[in-house]
């Protein structure tokens, strides 16, 4: 029997936001339009909107992060809500309280969301279970599983350098596939958004096993892969999950698979250069690329706020809506 959904409400609304799959083109393209209507509030002399006003939410950071904390503490604070930044070193999950012991007190403080990112794939998942009815769970990235607001900025910053027809555009994703939450809710993303070719650039050992089922091209040439590309996206090498041995040395993968303004050239010319973040220069790209006109790298981070915005205010619109008529 197919398990349910636990992202989605009985009316197609979003409730959780853990993943990618599971979700369809019709959300997507919400989350994306939602996103776009508050874009312009990061103009405004007053940056902040009113919709989460009254609302707690907390950002439960099990692993290190700077882009994905402090977009989402950004994003809540737009939207007039409150936030609760949990320290995990000094709280008391340093002194042996179980995950769920430091969920039930924090509910217990009336929240309303957590945001969370933790190394073990599944934990939002396993909070998404847990909770109270009324509470929200937005994953800000789980162990190599899933990455779904970055995911979700990354798609948006595409829609914003190339248009909405996704069907016409060849992105490749390069470096450390086999480790990567990204690159997992990126394939999912650009699969949903029925994007015309999606490849994968990679040695070898860091291309996870039957990754052609997840409807990818796969190449182990740079070269080659970046072939009238439209959109590049590239990796960081995740060094924390991996076992040890699987690469010969950072210089040799900078001569195989950096990305230099030279290899670029096999792209198209209006190509779009993209990375989540954190990036190890002369490692997966050259300076060049990552300060040059082609590079989007500073506008994901801009977007995702926008985007984490969007997704905020859609787990949480029908608490609002029953609030409002309370
Ligand atoms: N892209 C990303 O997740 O960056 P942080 O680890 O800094 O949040």
């Amino acid at each position: 029997m197919k398990s349910p959904n636990i992202q989605i409400r009985d009316d197609g609304r979003l409730r959780h936001f853990l993943s990618i799959e599971g979700l369809n083109y019709g959300l997507l393209n919400e989350i994306l339009d939602t996103a776009e209507s508050f874009a312009g509030v990061a103009e405004q002399s007053v940056k902040k909107v009113p919709l989460l006003r009254g609302k707690t939410i907390v950002n439960l950071f099990f692993e290190a992060s700077t882009r994905t904390r402090t977009t989402f503490e950004l994003a809540a604070k737009r939207l007039s809500a409150d936030v609760l930044n949990i320290n995990v070193d000094v709280s008391s999950a340093a002194k042996g309280e179980t995950l769920l012991d430091t969920l039930r007190n924090l509910e217990a403080m009336q929240v309303d969301m957590f945001v969370v990112r933790h190394k073990d794939s599944g934990t939002a998942h396993f909070i998404a279970r847990h909770v109270l009815p009324h509470v929200s769970v937005i994953n800000a990235g789980d162990g190599r599983h899933a990455h779904p607001t970055q995911a979700m900025l990354d798609m948006y910053t595409i829609r914003r350098e190339k248009g909405s027809d996704f069907g016409r555009l060849t992105v490749a994703i390069v470096g450390d596939i086999a480790h990567s939450r990204v690159a997992r809710s990126q394939i999912h993303a650009l699969n949903l958004l029925t994007t015309g070719e999606v490849r994968i650039i990679a040695p070898r050992t860091l291309v996870p096993s039957h990754v052609e089922s997840l409807g990818v091209r796969v190449f182990h040439e740079l070269r080659e892969g970046l072939r009238d590309a439209d959109v590049v996206i590239m990796l960081r090498l995740q060094r924390e999950r991996m076992q040890g041995g699987l690469l010969p040395s950072e210089h040799e993968y900078y001569q195989l698979y950096g990305l230099t303004e030279e290899k670029l050239s096999m792209a198209k010319p209006d190509v779009t250069v993209m990375h989540p973040g954190p990036i190890n220069r002369g490692v997966e790209m050259d300076s060049q690329v990552a300060d040059g006109p082609r590079s989007v790298i500073l506008q994901q981070v801009t977007y995702g706020i926008a985007v984490r915005m969007a997704v905020m205010s859609m787990a949480m619109q029908k608490k609002v809506a029953q609030d409002a008529d309370a």
